[in-house]
This record gives C-alpha cells, sequence and structure tokens, in this order.
C-alpha cells in the first residue's frame, strides 16, 4: 500500500499557519514492517514534518528498536546509555526508565501498577510530574505544568539520538487539565490527560528578532559533565522551560568521574540535513556556559549583541539569555500537545523539536509506554558559513 498523509489533529489553542509544516499522521501502512523504499521515504517525511503519527500500530520491542534504528543505522545504544550504578543513581531520569529485557534500547515508561510484561516483572511505575522537579507546584487536581522541555540526549558522552518512537499501549482516559506557565504572563493551555508536548525547534528560531537570531546562529552551549547528575538537586522554572539559578547544582568534585572530552558542546542551532532549516535546538537545563563567535566580517554591527563575542560562564546570566530566546517558541498557540490513544506510535525528530511530559495521573491510573532512541552516530551539524552571514 502507498503511504498516505493527514494534518495532526491541532487544538483550537494552536496557530495553525504556524503548524502548516509542522507533523503528519500517516496512514496506508504498517510502520513495523515497512519496505527499505517506504522507511526512506518516512525518513525524508520526519525530517520535513518533525513529528509522525501513526495510529492503531501493533509494534513489538523488536520492531520498535528495529524502526528507530533505521533511520540511524550505525546506532546501537539506548540514548542515555543504560549505566544506573554508582553515583549515576543520582541522576534524575532514573525513576523514570525500565528496560525491557530482550531489548534494552526499548524502555517502558508510564505510571501505576503493571502487571508483568515483555519479561519485565510487575512494578509501580511513576509519571514524572512537575510536583518533583520544580520550585513551586500547582496544588489543584485539575491543573499542571510542563514537566521539562527537552532534547532526548544523555549530551554528556553520547550523541544526541536523531529520533524517537513512543507507543502508547495503556492510556488512561480523564478529564483535560489546564497547564499553567505560571511566569506572570497568563499564560495557560488546555491539555489531555498525560499529553506530551512538542514545539519546533525550526519555530522557535524563525521567530527570533533579527539580533537574537544573529546570537543564535553564532553560539555554541557547553553541557555540564553528567548534566542529569548535576542538575538533580536544582529546580526547574515554571514554565519547565529550564533551571532557576540557586546555586543548587552539584559540585564538579560531587559528580561521578569525568573527563574533559567527553563533554559536549554543540551549537544554538541544527541543521536539518533534509531541508536544511536551522532548528533551535537547546536542552536547557544542561546548559553551563555559552560560547558566541564575534561577527563575520561585513557584517553589521548596529544594534547587535555580543559583536565581539563572548564566553557567557555565569549560570544565571546564560540562562536568562537562553529563556529570552527560547519562552517565546512555547507560547500556547505554538504547542501541540499530543491526545494520545491506546496503539498510536508517534515518531519524533529529536534533533528538530522540543518536547515535555505534562500532567499528573492518580497512583492507580495504568499508563504503559515504550519509548526507543538511540545515542546517534554522528553529531549534529551546526549552520553553514553561508547560514551564519545571512542571519548575522
Ligand atoms: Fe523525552
Amino acid at each position: 500500500m502507498a503511504i498516505e498523509l493527514a494534518p495532526l489533529p491541532l487544538p483550537p489553542s494552536a496557530d495553525a499557519s504556524k503548524f502548516v509544516d509542522f507533523g503528519r499522521e500517516v496512514k496506508g501502512v504498517n510502520p513495523g514492517t515497512l519496505s527499505s523504499e517506504q522507511l526512506e521515504e518516512i525518513r525524508q517525511l520526519l525530517y520535513k514534518h518533525d513529528a509522525l503519527l501513526f495510529r492503531n500500530a501493533d509494534l513489538s520491542p523488536e520492531q520498535q528498536y528495529a524502526l528507530t534504528k533505521a533511520f540511524d543505522p550505525a546506532s546501537e545504544s539506548y540514548g542515555h546509555g543504560n549505566n544506573k550504578t554508582g553515583k549515576q543513581a543520582k541522576s534524575i531520569l532514573h525513576p523514570d526508565l525500565k528496560t525491557i529485557p530482550r531489548v534494552p534500547q526499548v524502555q517502558l515508561i508510564g505510571n501505576g501498577p503493571t502487571p508483568a510484561h515483555e519479561g519485565l516483572s510487575p512494578v509501580q511505575l511513576k509519571h514524572p510530574s512537575h510536583t518533583t522537579f520544580h520550585k513551586t507546584h500547582t496544588t489543584s487536581p485539575d491543573t499542571t505544568r510542563f514537566y521539562r522541555w527537552h532534547i532526548d540526549a544523555a549530551l554528556y558522552a553520547l550523541s544526541p539520538p536523531k529520533v524517537t518512537t513512543l507507543y502508547g499501549i495503556r492510556v488512561p482516559q480523564g478529564p483535560h487539565q489546564r497547564c499553567l506557565y505560571d511566569d506572570g504572563t497568563g499564560d495557560e493551555l488546555d491539555v489531555p490527560l498525560g499529553t506530551t508536548a512538542f514545539v519546533s525547534g525550526k519555530t522557535m528560531f524563525d521567530i527570533l528578532p533579527p539580533d537574537l537570531k544573529s546570537v543564535a546562529v553564532r553560539a555554541k552551549v557547553r553541557y555540564a559533565p553528567h548534566p542529569y547528575v548535576w542538575m538533580a538537586p536544582a529546580h526547574a522554572m515554571s514554565t519547565g522551560l529550564g533551571i532557576e539559578s540557586e546555586g543548587l547544582e552539584l559540585s564538579l568534585e560531587e559528580l561521578p568521574e569525568w573527563s574533559e572530552e567527553a563533554i559536549k558542546t554543540y551549537p544554538v542551532t541544527w541543521k536539518n540535513p533534509v531541508t536544511g532549516n536551522l532548528h533551535f535546538q537547546v536542552h536547557p537545563c544542561g546548559v553551563q556556559e555559552l560560547l558566541i563567535e564575534p561577527l563575520p566580517a561585513g557584517a553589521s554591527r548596529e544594534g547587535a549583541l555580543y559583536p565581539d563575542g563572548a564566553h557567557l560562564k555565569d549560570l544565571k546570566e546564560v540562562r536568562e539569555l537562553l529563556y529570552k530566546m527560547q519562552r517565546p517558541a512555547i507560547a500556547p498557540k505554538l504547542v501541540y500537545p499530543h491526545d494520545w490513544k491506546e496503539k498510536d506510535l508517534v515518531l519524533f525528530h529529536n534533533r528538530g523539536v522540543l518536547h515535555s511530559v505534562v500532567g499528573q495521573f492518580a497512583p492507580d491510573q495504568l499508563r504503559m509506554f515504550h519509548q526507543c532512541n538511540l545515542a546517534a552516530s554522528d553529531e549534529p551539524v551546526g549552520p553553514t558559513a553561508e547560514d551564519v552571514k545571512a542571519y548575522a
């Protein structure tokens, strides 16, 4: 059968004009048994549209791993690695993950008391919630917050996965919740219970004013060593977009053993390998420093920020500049909150979008998802010299 495409079901809150290229439902094919020609077509579509939805998919963990690997055949290990020992046990990621023994690249995530499943013993899963991570939280049962806007990536030693696949096996139904930004703007978003929220990194770049676009194409971020351990004692902003600067991060001496070579420094904007577009791809929680190149020869200095370049090391200053650049793109009208149905499979371009867990479940509400992403075999590519010239 031929691949057919339909738009994603946008909520009334979304500005449809900003989602013309973003997201497609793929129909007419079974994602577990795609031919190599179909896989190539899906690969192109993913980079063009950043998120693909298959409804009513039947997908074993083996098939999900194979599908995920098809986007980067030389990749092999789970995107965060599977090391949960020693000082790594402090990482804030660990409570979220249960590994399928047969296919260790696929993780069971969710909420509630799971039955024995794919070789895993029954376990009580806990949906990540802003109530454990934010400086302040909402208490009313009909309100929630974004948990953490992020890229799926270890941000240390391993390269950011190209694609993440998320497969909904059990999806509890319940009333919508109001996702509050609580940052003084009054922004809020109506969300289905337990939604995964997505924003486009391309839009995040496109809507910046020229002075910040210039910074974005000239800047690199340096992540902390073992960033999820480093940030563990810290608190998230009310919007889930980064961390409050309270000096709570672990000192470098308290971290698991680390080496300078394994630290990741990435361009702020990543070039889409199919469209050539620039996507603003920064995981704000893990960033320690910002390195900004001077303006290229011939660029106008008028109104330019950091015309001679800069190396920002003050965490508060680094975070404030990133927040200024990223916050506009999580405005309610720019968020796609996916309304999960059982057997939905979502593939997202992990190097082209940011996403966040949202919502709170009661302890007995059963949610079971399979998640797979693979540490990539190469590093993201930043803007070309022409891109820098065009935007600087
Ligand atoms: Fe994620």
